[in-house]
């Protein structure tokens, strides 16, 4: 069977990463590795590849950044010719970027069949660019593997059919398993003259926070509070970096004696961040669930979140970009005031295997 695997931006090499390794390890599997380029600066890219032992991609298809429609088309127009020409069984999209639902349009439109890894997750918030990606992205693919039943539920209510609707668990987890312990002796936290327990993570890089200059002012002013607190180490996004110039923020940043801004974090450092954080503060879909299962307070910076269960069973909660909320999220943690989080079903270093053994049974 031989299977397309798609990545193309930052979030997906995580995911991917045990699905190729557990593909390689079936014989039946031929997988082929494409790399759209959506995200392409050795930070954001290469340097998961070596962190993470991902093959290098057989075909890179260098798209870079644009418009959402532009990008969209540019990736549609570049994949169509590596599916006419290697004609595959299966295209394995993962997550919810514009390269997985690009990708999975044009692999339906040409007939191949499309596996979606993390279908089903819904914010319900058609101003994110990424429902609107996993709404097509479901809507189109033959395997919906799901990393929790709620989503389950979300597809089924979609009239997605029960055959095509696989609860799987979580690869990204597959992932943080393999090098928790290995982060966890790292103590990448020491390299920025941090105490262990004592800083907060941030990230913080999505559209409606950062684009919008008043938004971004009203977490800014969170910030200032909070680090008066404790220190608070802040890989930057591109996207923010530009927007923090573009607003003429420099200057608050830099005024903040105890905030940290470095630049993007490789896997490893990344995680062992947050294992010896204090808190995490992020906008970002796959920190909700990786703190949730290292058992982190987590306040994530949105009204709504498509991952429920980071915030039933986990140790997240949404408050939104009002700076009186923040704070208080904030100070809630500090007074040691939080749910200890539980892990949820299936996120147990499996999920790839899981996958992998679908597809071969259904070769
Ligand atoms: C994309 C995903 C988002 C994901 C995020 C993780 C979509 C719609 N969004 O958002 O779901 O959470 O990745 O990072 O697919 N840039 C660089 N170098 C890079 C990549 C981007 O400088 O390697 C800059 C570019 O100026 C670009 C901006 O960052 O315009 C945004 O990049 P883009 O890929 O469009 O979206 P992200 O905000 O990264």
């Amino acid at each position: 069977m031989k299977i397309i695997n798609v990545v193309g931006a930052r979030p997906n090499f995580m995911k991917i990463a045990p699905i190729t390794t557990a593909m390689e390890n079936q014989d039946r599997l031929n997988p082929i590795l494409v790399h759209t380029g959506q995200h392409y600066d050795a930070g954001m890219s290469d340097v998961f590849f070596r962190d993470l032992q991902i093959p290098q991609p057989d075909i890179f298809l260098n798209i870079g950044s644009d418009s959402h429609a532009r990008q969209t088309a540019k990736i549609m127009i570049a994949f169509e010719e590596v599916l006419i020409r290697e004609k595959p069984d299966l295209v394995l999209t993962v997550g919810d970027v514009n390269s997985t639902m690009a990708t999975t349009l044009v692999a339906v439109k040409l007939g191949f069949k499309v596996a979606h890894v993390e279908a089903g997750l819904r914010s319900r918030d058609r101003t994110m660019p990424e429902e609107i990606n996993r709404l097509v992205t479901d809507a189109l693919a033959d395997f919906l593997f799901t990393t929790s039943q709620d989503a389950d539920e979300n597809l089924r209510r979609e009239g997605i059919a029960d055959e095509k609707i696989f609860f799987v668990g979580n690869t990204m987890i597959d992932t943080l398993m393999k090098y928790r312990k290995t982060a966890q002796v790292l103590q990448a936290h020491r390299q920025f003259g941090l105490k262990s327990n004592n800083f907060a993570l941030l990230t913080l890089h999505r559209p409606s926070n950062v684009d919008d200059h008043d938004v971004f002012r009203s977490i800014l002013a969170a910030l200032q509070k909070i680090q008066q607190e404790i220190p608070i180490l802040f890989p930057i996004h591109p996207r923010t970096e530009k927007n923090i110039e573009r607003f003429g923020f420099s200057a608050d940043f830099n005024d903040m004696s105890n905030m940290h801004y470095i630049q993007p974090q490789n896997y490893l450092n990344f995680l062992s961040l947050m294992i010896h954080s204090r808190f995490v503060m992020t906008d970002s879909g796959g920190l909700q669930e990786e703190s949730t299962v290292l058992g982190i307070p987590c306040l994530t910076l949105r009204k709504n979140t498509e991952r429920p269960i980071t915030i039933t069973m986990g140790s997240n909660k949404l408050v939104g970009n009002d700076t009186e909320k923040i704070i208080a999220g904030a100070e809630q943690i500090l007074d040691g005031q939080w749910q200890r989080s539980q892990i949820p079903p299936l996120w147990d270093g499996q999920a790839a295997e899981r996958i992998t053994n679908i597809l071969v049974k259904s070769s």
